[in-house]
Order: structure tokens, then sequence, then C-alpha cells
């Protein structure tokens, strides 16, 4: 067998079908807009991509499947403009909320798929384009070649490592399977088909986080599932309970497994 043999695209599509949770749809992502924006604004995440983006004041950045502007609004006071894109008009709400609120007038938002024609959407290409933990597609090629044709500079991607911000232990208390699905060395191993050798960091996240309360807690994991029943919910519950610390300043949950990104970057 030869290297080349191996079709990465094909690779990742038939490991996404596989996965353990199901392909979410706009709707789905609606839905999760509100908790979403809750749990990732102003989160350390953003603070480590940037620090590793080092940005520019002169760029324009296109941000692809940009949530609530976890990363796009935090951006905008340290490069020219940002176009936020995301097709979801809930995560998108989210967004122009805080851009409102925060004042912010170079973060311009856009409802768009990745798998639009982004010429005929009227998106231009951009000094930057960025993906932060919004690869979830079914043909990661075409998004990857996408994202590379729209920046003249640089491209970031941040991409999961592994089980990523999915915790298996409590996949296991619910008696569930878990299937990661495919990570980021076949975003990787398709780069290097691309011709693109990428520079690769981690970002990895503190494995213990305190809550102001026990229901935020317990909405930091219940996340991750979209239908669970009355029993699971409140074996959820016990599991959460059970591993909470009362602290000073609130209540602390660890998990065994890190969250860890990959950060892929490429100078075009
Ligand atoms: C996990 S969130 C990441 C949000 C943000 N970039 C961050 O890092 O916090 C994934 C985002 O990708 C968006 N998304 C998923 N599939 C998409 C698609 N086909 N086209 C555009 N956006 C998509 C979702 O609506 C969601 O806002």
């Amino acid at each position: 067998m030869r290297y080349s043999d191996i079709d990465w695209n094909r690779l990742w599509q038939e490991a996404f079908e596989q996965k353990s949770w199901k392909k979410k749809k706009k709707k789905d992502w609606d839905n999760r807009a509100s908790g979403f924006a809750k749990r990732n604004i102003d989160s350390s995440y953003a603070d480590l991509f940037l620090k590793l983006m080092e940005p520019d004041p002169s760029w324009n950045v296109l941000d692809v499947g940009c949530g609530p502007g976890t990363l796009a609004l935090p951006l905008a006071s340290r490069v020219k403009s940002v176009t936020a894109v995301d097709f979801s008009a809930s995560m998108l709400a989210e967004l122009e909320k805080r851009k409102e609120k925060e004042n912010i007038a170079n973060v311009i938002p856009l409802q768009a798929s990745w798998t639009d024609d982004w010429q005929k959407r009227g998106i231009p290409v951009h000094d930057v384009a960025l993906s932060s933990r919004s690869l979830s597609v079914f043909d990661l090629q075409a998004a990857l070649t996408k994202l590379n044709k729209w920046a003249t500079k640089k491209v970031f991607i941040a991409d999961r490592v592994g089980s990523g911000p999915f915790d298996p232990d409590i996949f296991a208390a619910l008696g569930r399977k878990f299937d990661p699905g495919p990570d980021y060395i076949v975003t990787v191993n398709l780069l290097y088909k691309m011709g693109i050798h990428p520079r690769i960091d981690y970002i990895e996240l503190d494995q213990s986080k305190t809550f102001s309360n026990k229901e935020e807690a317990l909405a930091s994991c219940q996340w991750m599932f979209d239908d669970l029943s009355d029993r699971e919910k409140a074996n959820l519950t016990a599991y959460v309970n059970e591993r909470l610390i009362k602290k000073e300043n609130g209540w602390e949950l660890t998990r065994r497994s890190p969250v860890k990104w990959a950060f892929i970057s490429w100078e075009k």
C-alpha cells in the first residue's frame, strides 16, 4: 500500500457517518445558539487562539462558522475588519447582540453556508481566512480548498483532537457508545495531499472549571446530547452532582480527559 493510495476525504466521510453524535443541521445550531454563546463568549479558548494567531492590524479576516462571535468579536479591535459567516441565524443574532452592546463597527455578519457558492454570495477574498471548531462538514476537502482560496496571506484552523470538547466519561456514565469521529489528523493529511505543509500547535484547556451554580455546571455537560431521556437526564444530574466540589467562588467540576484542539496554520 502506498500513502498516495489513501483517500483521506473518503476516510473522513466514512468516519463522519459513524461518529456518536448526529450531524447538526442549521436548526440544531439555531437551538444551541444561546447556550453556546453563554459557554463560549469570554472563554479562555478565544484568548489562547488569538495568542497563537498573532493578529496584524492590517488584516481583513474571514471567520467561517463564526458562531456567536467567539473569535470575531475579540478580533475586532486587533485587525482592520472581520467578515463573520455562519449558516445559523440564531448564532448571528447572538453575535449582533454583543456587537451592539460593545459598539463594535468593523465586524460584518453574513448568513451563508460552507456549501454555498461564495462568489455568487459576494464574499470577497480576504487577507486571512479562519475556521474555528467549525469544520463539521461532510466534504472536508471542498471546505479546505475554499478556505485556502479565500485567503491571500494566511489560513488558521482549530480542529478537534480526539474527543475534543466531548467527555468520554459522561458517555460511559450514561451507558452510551462513544465514537468521537474523525479528528485533525485527517485534516492535516488532506492538506498535505493538497501540497500544503501546515504548522501545528495545540490549544489545551483546563480540566477543571468553576461555575457560579450547579445548573451552569450541568449545562456544561448536557450540551453534548440533543436527545436525553428523562432517566438519562437524572443520571447525568447525579453524575455531575457527585463530582462537583464547593469552592469559595462557586462549584468546581473536573474532567479526566483534557479538551484539546489542534491549531493548524499556513501561509499562502
Ligand atoms: C462549534 S461552533 C464554533 C463557533 C465558533 N467558531 C467558535 O469557535 O466558538 C460551530 C459553528 O459552525 C456553524 N456551522 C456548522 N455547519 C455550518 C455550515 N455548513 N456552514 C456555515 N456554518 C456552519 C454552526 O452554526 C456553529 O455556529
